[in-house]
């Protein structure tokens, strides 16, 4: 994962022009699993040379859903362990935590004054949040899109690499800087979408997206003995029932992960539905693939754990970095709205 990383110059020649600035959010889950790898880190990665990229840690968004201290520190540690470890790289693109940076709190709220409740309470992501925890149905939730907005203008960014389920809360935060701009004159770039281009990545249900809440998920960064528990135990093509019935590659989740771990996937393919081999070769296959391919991210998700001093100070000095650029974002926008 971390192939090119020393061979890149990390240093700009100040004649080129400036690469255009992304930025994207990430919640504290904790230890990441296959799917936040596929559907989103792995693109993060391949993002930060082309562009000047920041990744934060939103332990703000989390609050509107965890609400133990000790969890949302260690996930928010974790979390920044495995982006590093799986590939991005402090020197080429800014990692920080966003309860770092305050001054996204005092956008947000500057944020709600432009924004109308209506915009809010039709977001379907809210709708569905209030759904699932109707005991907590906190006003964190109904204003997490004006957050969002804030994460993503303070550094004035124009590009967000999301996956197609943030389609909505990105059409928020561009309708959001609209606002503020039509109100107090062009400041913000709209922000546009750059959506990942996996798939969505099934559990290893092989029914639903994989998810941590779920429990379906298949954890990268564990113990070898925990991947090969978790990938044996997927569900592949419920129609085969004997191993010389045929498979169908296109239907199996085992099949379809194959994907990303070799070219040759399609031989694999044509393996099944020729029944030469049976769902648990292919299944073995896989999870010594996985653990292959995550050895060195787990090797050093481990490290970097193991000195959570050594790890705070990368994040603060992705913090650090972000700060003249809030300071100046915030100076122009306390200035527009008439606070000074
Ligand atoms: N809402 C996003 C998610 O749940 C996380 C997020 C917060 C985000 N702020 C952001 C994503 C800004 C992109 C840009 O995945």
């Amino acid at each position: 994962m971390t192939t090119d990383a020393t061979t890149k110059p990390t240093v700009r020649p100040s004649s080129l022009p400036v690469k255009p600035r992304i930025y994207s959010g990430i919640q504290p889950t904790g230890r990441p699993h296959l799917g936040n790898d596929l559907g989103a880190i792995r693109n993060y990665v391949a993002l930060q040379d082309r562009y000047e990229a920041i990744y934060c840690i939103v332990d703000y968004h989390a609050l509107t859903h965890v609400h133990d201290p000790e969890v949302l520190r260690r996930q928010t540690l974790e979390m920044a362990a495995a982006l590093i470890a799986l590939g991005l790289d402090p020197k080429r693109c800014t990692v920080f935590v966003q309860s770092d940076r305050p001054e996204v709190t005092e956008l947000c709220w500057l944020f709600n004054t432009v924004t109308p409740v209506g915009w809010l309470q039709r977001t379907p992501t809210y709708k569905e949040k209030r759904a699932n925890q109707p005991e907590d149905v906190n006003h964190g939730l109904l204003t997490y899109p004006v957050l969002q907005a804030a994460d993503i203008a303070l550094p004035k960014a124009s590009l967000v690499p999301i996956g197609k389920d943030q389609a909505p809360h990105l059409e928020l935060s561009r309708e959001i800087v609209r606002a503020f701009n039509a109100r107090y004159g062009e400041t913000f770039p709209e922000p546009q979408a750059v959506y990942t281009e996996a798939p969505v990545v099934l559990g290893t249900d092989g029914q639903r997206k994989m998810s941590k809440s779920i429990g379906n998920t298949i954890e990268i960064l564990a113990e070898p003995d925990v991947i090969r528990k978790q990938v044996m135990s997927m569900v592949t093509d419920t129609q085969r029932i004997l191993r010389t019935d045929p498979g169908r590659p296109q239907v199996c989740n085992v099949c379809q992960l194959h994907r990303h771990f070799g070219k040759d996937y399609e031989e694999i393919w044509d393996g099944e539905r020729a029944a030469r081999t049976g769902c648990v070769d292919t299944k073995k296959l896989l999870v010594e693939r996985i653990i292959a391919h995550y050895a060195p991210a787990r090797a050093m998700y481990s490290e970097l754990l193991a000195d959570p001093a050594h790890l705070r100070a990368i994040l603060n000095e992705g913090a650090e970095r972000i700060r003249p650029i809030a300071e100046a974002t915030m100076t122009e926008v306390r200035e527009r709205m008439g606070l000074r």
